[in-house]
């Protein structure tokens, strides 16, 4: 198939190509008019609309695909807001330094925006999400030092030890097994280079009622649900007002908000978005510290840090298997905005 790779701009370069693999063999891929064939086996990964798919359907994640086709540029920053970077720093603990001139993969990237952020510090990022928003990621990323592939968590098309670095937010909760999607990550990892993973912490209880909800909300077509969300939203003023209430206003506003539980976002876009991102997924588990740390200690990570934002864990793989003794210090960081 010759496509037209204008929306993931030069093509893959050499850097990606030469960390990618078959599928099928993990034999190495090459370049054949737009698609990438395995130089082993033939297996042939076709680029449509300017993405390498390495997969052939979205599977559970199609609510994705739609989500960041219609907000396809509500969360990328701008000059006059930075919110996608600061949420960057606050999940991740990187910072620019750490990134620039880095090959980065950033599992499950959406539409881009975290992509966005760690390419304007340097970094060569390669982006992968098993929905269409890889093709929203790929416009949106255009012109960037960045490569967006159609792939799974659960099978993606690397060698082991390509990356300096990994982030994956608000990802693997969404995933039919978060641990064994987490445990895809580290090997991909080279010796010394750090992961970061960032999850829907399991202390709250807040959430109790949409979970609830959920169970039929995730079967609604995505156009209806996204639809019902603009008709939440404006709740937003109830709650304002009910703040407002001397003694019984808090209370008020935190019985509404468990019975309806929605985004609080002061923009009312990324309040639809947040608000249909709660709503849809087919899977959405939470977790805690513990189990966090039990997944990263036995993929032998080490130097262990708690970020800023629950629940966000960062680790580094050893630079050698000896490195790995005794297991490493766990530390609260928090990068300057
Ligand atoms: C809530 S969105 C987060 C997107 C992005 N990381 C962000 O924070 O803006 C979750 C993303 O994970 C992707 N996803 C879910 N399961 C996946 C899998 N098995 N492999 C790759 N991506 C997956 C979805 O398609 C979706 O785009």
């Amino acid at each position: 198939m010759t496509e037209s790779l204008d929306l993931n701009r030069s093509w893959v370069a050499d850097e990606v190509l030469s960390v990618l693999r078959c599928l099928a063999c993990r034999g190495h891929l090459k370049e054949c008019e737009g698609d990438l064939v395995c130089a082993g086996c033939g297996h042939k990964y076709p680029s449509v609309n300017g993405v390498v798919r390495f997969v052939d359907a979205q599977q559970y994640a199609g609510t994705f695909g739609f989500q960041w086709h219609v907000h396809a540029r509500t969360q990328l920053d701008t000059k006059e807001s930075q919110r996608s970077e600061r949420a960057f720093r606050r999940r991740t603990g990187f910072c620019p330094e750490d990134l620039a001139g880095k090959l980065v993969l950033d599992a499950g990237c959406g539409m881009g925006r975290f992509a966005d952020v760690a390419t304007r510090w340097g970094a060569h990022v390669v982006g992968v999400d098993l929905s269409l928003a890889a093709e929203v990621a790929a416009r949106n990323l255009a012109g960037r030092e960045a490569k967006i592939f159609q792939a799974d968590v659960f099978q993606l098309p690397f060698a082991p030890e390509s990356f300096d670095f990994i982030y994956t937010i608000g990802v693997l909760h969404h995933t039919p097994d978060c641990e064994r999607a987490f445990k895809m990550l580290p090997a991909l990892l080279k010796p010394g280079g750090r992961i970061a993973i960032w999850l829907y912490s399991g202390y709250n209880n807040w959430y109790k009622m949409s979970d609830v909800y959920r169970k039929i909300t995730r079967r609604m077509s995505p156009r209806l649900l996204h639809k019902l969300c603009y008709g939440v939203v404006p709740l937003y003023g109830i709650h304002q007002v009910l703040r407002k209430i001397p003694l019984v206003g808090r209370r008020a506003s935190g019985a509404l908000a468990y019975a309806i539980p929605m985004a609080f976002h002061p923009d009312r876009t990324w309040r639809v978005l947040d608000t249909f991102d709660w709503y849809s997924p087919w899977y959405q588990s939470k977790h805690t510290y513990e189990e966090v740390f039990r997944w990263f200690e036995s993929c032998g990570l080490e130097d262990l840090r708690v970020i800023e934002q629950p629940i966000a864990v960062q680790g580094r793989r050893p630079l050698s298997p000896e490195a790995n003794q005794p297991q490493g210090e766990k530390e609260m960081i928090q990068c300057a905005e």
